[in-house]
Parts: structure tokens; C-alpha cells; sequence
């Protein structure tokens, strides 16, 4: 039997930055990114991204409910051998990014900031408001990990729709919607998870993805991109869209 999606709002999101249930999740989730093995999946699908040309200035990213930052910084040295210049925007609706992380960004050459802002709006702005004023209005990849799901619906597509339009590269990694991915969620109490994550895992496996539900979701079809959905790992589901290079 298949489970249905469902779309619950998680506890993680109802709480203040500070709240210290908020901030043991928080830290909850490196250990359970580490059991999914998250950072090599994601290391992986950016790494077979195309990129059209060799990047003269700093390849620009927007990560997308990007959390504290933590995770893409535990990729960014392997990443660093392929992308060795990357201005990082670490976009959330909460300020979580630390100034230590900035640094540690920077240690490894690339240039990070937090943006905080609700990706609703991000996406409803008639211009790309973390990119106004930017001499070219595009990124060059947008990233997302375990955040497409929090969304439905019109928000969902909205969402979907500013990244086709602002970039040519999108590579989420998200929850399988799958019976062994329920039951993993189920055991995230045995890392030493506190109720917040344990409540939160369930939801998001609820809220999850499967088989090609992302690429039937995404707003220009046809012989504009590539589109790759996949499964990885036990737990994760992953969708890369790359927009074919213009001839
Ligand atoms: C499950 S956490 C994932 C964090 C990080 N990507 C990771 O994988 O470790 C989801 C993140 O999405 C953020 N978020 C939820 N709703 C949002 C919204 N509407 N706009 C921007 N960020 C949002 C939350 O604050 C949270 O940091």
C-alpha cells in the first residue's frame, strides 16, 4: 500500500530560534543527517551538475531553508576541489547561521551569508530580492535539503516556479516517502533525538517524496531541462534540474 502525502506543520518551525528544544533539534538533525548520509548524497548530485563554463568569477549559490549553514559546510571542502569559488546565500526564515560558520566558509574561500527571509516572499518578489542590485540577477545553482516538503499546493509551485526562473541548476535533497523511510523516522529516538526531532522525522516522511512526483511538479517541462529524480540512500529522494546549455 502507498502512503499518501500528507502536510503537517513541524513543530522545529513553530518554535523561536532560541528556544532551547528548537536549538537540541537543531543539533538532532546533524547526527540524523549523518545516519542518512546526506552530506555524500548531496556531495554527489552537485557534483554531476553541468556547469557550462569554467566560472571566472565566484560561483553564486542560494541554498533554500538552509537552517545554521552546517550542512552545506560539511560538503563544502570536498565540494571546494570542483566549485574552489562559491558566494554562498544561506536563505532561512530564522537568523541561525552563526558568525563562526561565516568564517569557517570562509577558511575554505568561499563567501557565505545568512539571509534571512521567508522563501514565500522570496518567491512572490517580482525581482529576486536577496539578488537586487546584483550586477547579473541569476544564480548559478540553487540547493535545497529537506525543506521542498514543508509545502503544498500553490505555495509549493510558486516556490518551484522562482527557482526554474532564476536559475539554470536546482538540486534538492528531501524525505522519501516510503515504508522504510517511516520506520527509520520512528527510530531517531535510538541517536538520542529530543521529542521536537522525533515529532519532526515522522512528519516529514509523511510529507515526503516518491518516485517522480517532483519532476511532474516542476513548472517548464519539455526539452528546456533535464530533469533527474532518484532515491538514495535508505531514506533520501533527490531531484536535480539542469536547463539544457542554449546552442
Ligand atoms: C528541516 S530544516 C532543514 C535545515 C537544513 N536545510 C538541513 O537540512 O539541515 C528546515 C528549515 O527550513 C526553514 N524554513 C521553514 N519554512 C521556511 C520558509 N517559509 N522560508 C524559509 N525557510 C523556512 C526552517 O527554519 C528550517 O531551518
Amino acid at each position: 500500500m502507498m502512503l499518501q502525502r500528507v502536510v503537517t506543520p513541524e513543530v522545529l518551525d513553530g518554535l523561536a530560534a532560541h528556544d532551547p528544544a528548537a536549538m537540541r533539534s537543531r543539533r538532532d538533525l546533524r547526527r540524523v543527517h549523518r545516519a542518512m548520509r546526506t552530506p555524500s548524497i548531496m556531495l554527489a548530485g552537485l557534483q554531476d551538475m553541468t556547469l557550462w563554463r569554467r566560472e571566472v568569477t565566484a560561483l553564486r549559490v542560494l541554498e533554500l531553508g538552509a537552517g545554521d549553514g552546517s550542512l552545506m559546510l560539511g560538503v563544502a571542502p570536498s565540494l571546494a576541489r570542483s566549485w574552489p569559488r562559491v558566494d554562498l546565500t544561506l536563505l532561512d526564515v530564522q537568523a541561525l547561521v552563526e558568525p563562526a560558520t561565516i568564517r569557517r566558509y570562509a577558511e575554505l574561500g568561499w563567501v557565505a551569508r545568512a539571509a534571512v527571509t521567508d522563501v514565500l516572499d522570496w518567491a512572490a518578489a517580482p525581482a529576486d530580492p536577496v539578488l537586487r542590485g546584483a550586477p547579473s540577477a541569476r544564480w548559478d545553482v540553487i540547493v535545497a535539503n529537506l525543506f521542498l516538503h514543508h509545502f503544498e499546493g500553490t505555495q509549493l509551485a510558486s516556490v518551484l516556479g522562482a527557482i526554474a526562473a532564476r536559475t539554470d541548476r536546482f538540486f534538492a535533497c528531501e524525505p522519501r516517502r516510503a515504508w522504510l523511510a517511516l520506520a527509520g523516522s520512528h527510530l531517531v529516538g535510538a541517536l538520542g533525538a529530543n521529542a521536537v526531532t522525533r515529532e519532526d522525522a515522522v512528519l516529514s516522511v509523511h510529507a515526503g517524496w516518491r518516485d517522480n512526483e517532483l519532476s511532474a511538479l516542476w513548472p517548464a517541462h519539455g526539452e528546456e531541462w533535464q530533469l533527474d529524480e532518484y532515491a538514495a540512500g535508505l531514506f533520501s529522494h533527490c531531484f536535480r534540474a539542469q536547463r539544457f546549455e542554449p546552442a
